[in-house]
This record gives structure tokens, sequence and C-alpha cells, in this order.
């Protein structure tokens, strides 16, 4: 009997149900060719959610999620709930639900496509080649600790956070990481601040202790400052690199602008039980609804649903490989359009790259 694979899928505000929907239309086609069946359930989060229930994550999607072997994340926010309150903001919906399934380790993975190299801010001798992947903590960190508030003191207002890591905070993302690693060019870089800051020095010691269980993988530690400057400098000789929640946020932003463009970029959130997949570009309201939004990111993040939770990995493989084919026919949506290139819309997009996917299963054969 075929296999049924449950997928909870969460469209969320602006451009996010588009490119969703071209990302399902992919997912279809995988299950066609590979014998599978996905089942989609749909659930809201962030403004629309805020909109029809007055909660950025009802209770009724967390439990969708949790019935799940999968989630697939569109984006949140917008201006329209810009103002709300921190704890009612569309974000909020998205920091708690990492949260509530504990995915500590964000995957996102960096890769510069030849026939984009023009797009890239870098001279393209410095970009050509990057193929990274940065393992960001998740839950815990600055974003999470206590205590934190803006609060009274000496009759001034003050503002605070706590960074804080446990050793099996460190470990368990470390571990992940070193697993990726391994299965890639087995170099891993750890980024922390442990010339200043006391969590990162215990940060820095344990991932020294996993790395044990590693020998195989070349460790590197590098000071956040100049992580962010080497990777503008010389991107192409990362592999993985593994940090904490704020470092990582920033950084996987530095990277991720070097193929080009946001529209490009997937993304896996993943737990021990666990895992949500989502493009890293947000809800881009000013192009919302115009069906010209780039399906490229959610299309990768269900190749990385197919390899992480499903280990389908020669389909993961193959819908890289025909986004890659598509763009080499000079197909390009607006966000990454230049001039001699062929201009199209979301849809178009999508049914090039599923076109590509049918031939190259063909001729494949696997
Ligand atoms: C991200 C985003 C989020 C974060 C925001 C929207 C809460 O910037 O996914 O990187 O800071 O984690
Ligand atoms: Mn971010």
């Amino acid at each position: 009997m075929e296999k049924v694979f449950k997928i909870a899928v969460l469209k969320g505000d602006g451009i996010g149900p588009e490119v969703v929907d071209a990302a399902l239309k992919v997912l279809d086609k995988v299950a066609e060719l590979f014998n599978v069946k996905f089942e989609y359930k749909e659930g809201l989060i962030g403004g629309i959610a805020i909109d029809e229930t007055g909660d950025p994550l009802p209770e009724e999607t967390l439990k969708l999620c949790l019935e799940s072997d999968a989630v697939l994340l569109g984006a949140v926010g917008g201006p329209k709930w810009d103002n709300l309150p921190q704890d009612k903001k569309p974000e909020r919906g998205l920091l708690r639900i990492r949260k509530a399934l504990n995915l500590y380790a964000n995957l996102r993975p960096v890769k510069v496509f030849d026939a984009l190299l023009g797009s890239s801010p870098l001279k393209p001798e410095v970009a050509k080649g990057t193929d990274l992947m940065v393992v960001r903590e998740l839950v815990s960190g600055i974003y999470y600790g206590e205590p934190r508030g803006i609060y009274e003191e000496d009759g001034k207002r003050c503002g605070r956070n706590t960074m804080k890591y446990c050793e099996d905070e460190i470990a368990r993302v470390a571990r992940k990481a070193f697993e990726i690693a391994r299965k890639r060019r087995k170099k891993l870089t750890s980024v922390d601040k442990a010339n200043v800051l006391d969590v990162s020095a215990l940060w820095r010691e344990v991932v020294n202790e996993i790395a044990k269980e590693y020998p195989d993988v070349e460790l590197e530690h590098l000071y956040v400052d100049n992580a962010a400057m080497q990777l503008v400098r010389r991107p192409s000789t990362f592999d993985v690199i593994v940090t904490g929640n704020i470092f990582g946020d920033i950084l996987s932003d530095e990277a991720g602008v070097i193929p080009g463009s946001l529209g490009m970029l997937p993304s896996a959130s993943i737990g021990d039980k666990y895992a949500l997949y989502e493009p890293v570009h947000g809800s881009a309201p000013d192009i919302a609804g115009q069906g010209i939004a780039n399906p490229i990111a959610t299309i990768l993040s269900v190749a990385m649903m197919l390899k992480y939770s499903f280990n389908l990995d020669k389909a993961a493989e193959l819908v890289e490989k025909a986004v890659e084919e598509t763009l080499n026919q000079g197909y390009r949506t607006a966000d990454i359009y230049s001039e001699g290139t062929i201009k199209v819309n979301t849809q178009e997009m999508t049914e090039k790259i599923i076109e590509n996917l049918e031939r190259l299963y063909r001729e494949l054969s696997f």
C-alpha cells in the first residue's frame, strides 16, 4: 500500500497562499511520480488568524500541526497588523509554533545558482560556488530568555533580555549540525562571541565536547563579527555554520542576500519529533495577490520536507534539479528578472518546474 504523509498547510498572509499553492502542485506531481500520497489539511496562522479568531496561533492550528507528519508554512504579517502590541502580532504566532513544536534547529541553506550569478550583490567570482547551510538554534537564547521586559529602575525606563543557553540546548543543535555536515562537505563552523560573553564560552566548550563524536568533521570557531565579514569575503569556503538564535537570525539574512533574491531561499525548522518548512522571505504585502511572487523558495522548502521528514531523498534531489534546470532555461519571476531572460509569473514558473520534474524523472530513470 502506498504511504500517506499528513501535511499541515498554513498559508498565512500576503503572498503566503500563492507560493504555498504553487508548492502543493509540485508535491502533487511528486506523489504521482513516486507513488506516495500527501494529505493536506489547512490551518490559520498569522494576521489572517488574528482577523478570524483573535489569536495568531489558534489552538486548533497547533493541534493540527501536532497530528501531522510535517508542517508547510507560507508567510505571516503585514502592515495591517504592525501596530498591535508585541504579544498580539502575527510574528508571535511564528515564535509560539517554533517553541510548541520544539523546533530547535533551523536549517537555512544558501546556494548560488550559476544562472543567477549576475544578481548577487557580490562580485561573481566571490559568490560563485557558494553552497552553505546555516543551522540556527531556534527555541532558546535571547529570543526566549528570562528575565525580559521594559521596567523601571531608579526612576528610569530600562529594557532587558537574557541570553541563556544550557548545555543540553547547545549539544542537541550542535549534533544536528555535525550530522548535516557529515552528509555534506564535512566542515562545520561554530559562531559565537566567546571573547566577551559567558554564554558563548559555554557554547564553545560544549561544541568542542560534541566534536569528539564526529572526528570525521572538521570544526572551526569564529567570533560573530569576524564571521559576518568572512561571509561576504569568502562565502564559498563555508559548508555548515552552527550558531545561536540571534546570531543565526542576522547571519542567515546576510548569507541569504548572496544568491541575489530572498525569493530563492528555503528553510526547515526541525526538532526531534516535528518539522516545519517555510520560505525565508516574508509575506511581501506589496506584491500580494498579483500572481507574480517567486514560488522557488517554497518549492525548495518542500524539497527539504521530502528529504528531512519523509526520507524521499531522490524526490528531493529531483525537485532541486528541476528548479535549477528551469533557471538554466532562462525563466525568471520579476524579482530575479534581468535583460535577456524570460519573465514569467508564479503559475508559469510553477508549470515550467513541474514540466522539468517530469522530464528529468524519465531521463534519470531512478
Ligand atoms: C526569521 C524572522 C523572525 C525571527 C521574526 C519574524 C520573528 O526574522 O524567521 O528570521 O527573528 O526569527
Ligand atoms: Mn530573520
